[in-house]
């Protein structure tokens, strides 16, 4: 859902008011080179007034060193930044306020021991030492009704949920005055719901005059609230392109660098029997409201089921029940005819069931081994015998999933936390199985390596697994589902066919319209 409801945020008309008006900030020929990568290569990039300008591009395309060099933080080996068309040098974050431009990092840098209003004000050199308490707290109720970021002045930011210490780091820029605001993966943080606020916020600001500058990997929220896009792959601008002159599959190619399938694929021929017969399960905790209340469903061989729901809704508990994790207070499962209920993981997995939770990186990986031994360690067959396979597997999920590593030898300690659930995926859906549960399986992955997630799923369905898949992101579940299951306090609220379901309907239905 994330970005999608947003689309009914007006867009300001920006470009055909502002594209005669010199750009705000701008860079030009801008390269950048750390020991070893080069992370931005003649970059050119021209921001305006009036506009949310997203820069779209995978991991270690060099968004976030762009971003850094325009803010002042980082300073570029070559190129000009300008601002209002003339030539400026940023030494640090502090010239780059000193000219208006601010930047919310991916990792905030507040003082979580203080309130919202002493982070507000700190580090501000126009401020009296002794700060004005009632001035930051009017400017930041006039703002906070402008933008839509209501915060509390007086709570203190570490007491804050993530999404609240985002807006205090918004709010902290505008209260500095700033015209120019980048946001380094803002959404990454957020949930769906938090991610729409969001976006209202950013229309707001560029309805205001300001220019917003969107990191993002994520093509459906770029869609929905930028005005335009510049893409960068391997440090490179590839393009600049209006969002309403393109498009999901011209910007995933443009991304990646290749053409990128990602329409949505659905059974091809009708479903088998059922696989997965799950009945009026419930999930009680004695003196707390329900989790799962009454949930029946059937997953049949050759079909992918998705059941969309925003966190805390039941899917995990829904997950984990029929994954055997945990015994249901009433109802019954049954895998490929086999009653596992209450029975543990192992009589699930027994019965034929594979499961792979959100929480990846706790589903036993070995740091210290190797990426191709770590595709090993779940394998029944004997260690000698598999390990040229698992060689051999290792180069496929390097390949297809363009983990970033050295090879099948390379230990997986040494990988960033993206490309280590690459590895976890490329291991946990090879296995075979008659029933496979999955929870979000493509978050946090780049395009290219969604497409191949994708591509797995729908081999697996082809193949006659029945799938569950569980999901806070309708793009991934109407990507793959062919019928949807709308989960919304432990029950079942809308079921739908994955090829007509309607995005709004479905996003009603997750938010409790008419529960
Ligand atoms: N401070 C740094 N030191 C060394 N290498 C870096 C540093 N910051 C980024 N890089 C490298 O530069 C490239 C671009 O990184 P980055 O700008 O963070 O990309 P993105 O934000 O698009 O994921 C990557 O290969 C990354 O590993
Ligand atoms: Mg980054």
């Amino acid at each position: 859902m994330s970005g999608q409801s947003a689309s009914g945020a007006r867009r300001s008309g920006a470009d055909a008011a502002s594209s005669a008006e010199a750009p705000v900030v701008e860079a030009r020929g801008v390269g950048k080179v750390f020991p070893g990568v080069t992370a931005n290569a003649g970059v050119d990039l021209a921001v305006r007034r009036g506009e949310v300008h997203a820069l779209l591009g995978e991991n270690g395309a060099g968004k976030s060193t762009l971003a850094s060099i325009l803010c002042g933080l980082y300073q570029p080996d070559e190129g000009t930044v300008l601002v209002d068309g003339r030539p400026v040098t940023l030494r640090n974050p502090r010239d780059g306020l000193a000219r208006g431009i601010g930047m919310v990092h991916q990792h905030f840098r507040l003082v979580e021991r203080f309130t919202v209003a002493e982070n507000i004000v700190l580090g501000d050199r126009r401020q009296p030492l002794v700060l004005s308490a009632g001035r930051v707290r009017s400017a930041m109720v006039e703002l906070g009704e402008r933008y839509g970021l209501s915060i509390d002045p007086d709570a203190r930011v570490g007491d804050l949920a993530v999404g609240e210490q985002q807006r205090v780091e918004i709010t902290k820029m505008l209260y500095r005055g700033v015209d120019v605001l980048l946001l380094d993966e803002p959404t990454a943080v957020l949930t769906p719901q938090e991610a729409d606020a969001l976006f209202t916020t950013l229309r707001a600001m560029a309805a205001d005059g300001k220019a917003v500058v969107l990191i993002s990997h994520k093509l459906g929220e770029v869609l929905a609230v930028a005005d335009r896009v510049t893409v960068l792959r391997d440090g490179r601008v590839v393009g600049a392109v209006a969002a309403d002159a393109t498009d999901r599959h011209q910007l995933a190619t443009m991304m990646v660098g290749r053409e990128v399938d990602l329409s949505p694929r659905r059974a091809q021929s009708p479903p088998g029997v059922a696989v997965l017969d799950v009945r009026g399960v419930s999930l009680r905790p004695p003196g707390r409201p329900a989790r799962l209340a009454g949930v029946s469903l059937q997953v049949h061989a050759g079909e992918v089921v998705g059941v969309a729901g925003v966190a805390g809704n039941g899917q995990r508990e829904l997950a984990e029940v029929v994954a055997g994790l945990r015994a249901p207070t009433e109802g019954t499962v049954v895998v490929a005819g086999r009653g596992t209920t209450g029975r543990g993981a192992r009589a699930a997995r027994g019965a034929g069931l594979a499961y792979v939770p959100e929480d990846r990186l706790g589903t036993g990986l070995a740091p210290s081994l190797s990426i191709a031994d770590n595709l090993l360690l779940t394998r029944p067959l004997g260690f000698f015998v598999d390990r040229r396979t698992a060689t051999a597997d290792a180069r496929c999920v390097i390949e297809r999933f363009d983990v970033k590593a050295t090879g099948p030898a390379a230990a997986v300690r040494g990988l960033s936390g993206g490309n280590v659930q690459k590895v976890l995926l490329g291991r946990e859906l090879s296995d075979s199985c008659t029933v496979l549960v999955v929870a979000s399986p493509t978050r946090g992955l780049d395009v290219g390596a969604i497409e191949f997630v994708r591509d797995l799923l729908d081999e697996r369905r082809r193949g006659g697994v029945g799938v569950l898949l569980l999901s806070e992101d309708l793009d991934e579940i109407r990507a793959l589902a062919d019928r949807i299951l709308v989960l919304f306090e432990g029950r079942i609220v809308l079921e739908r066919a994955g090829g007509d379901a309607d995005l709004t309907e479905l996003g009603l239905a997750m938010a409790g319209a008419g529960a």
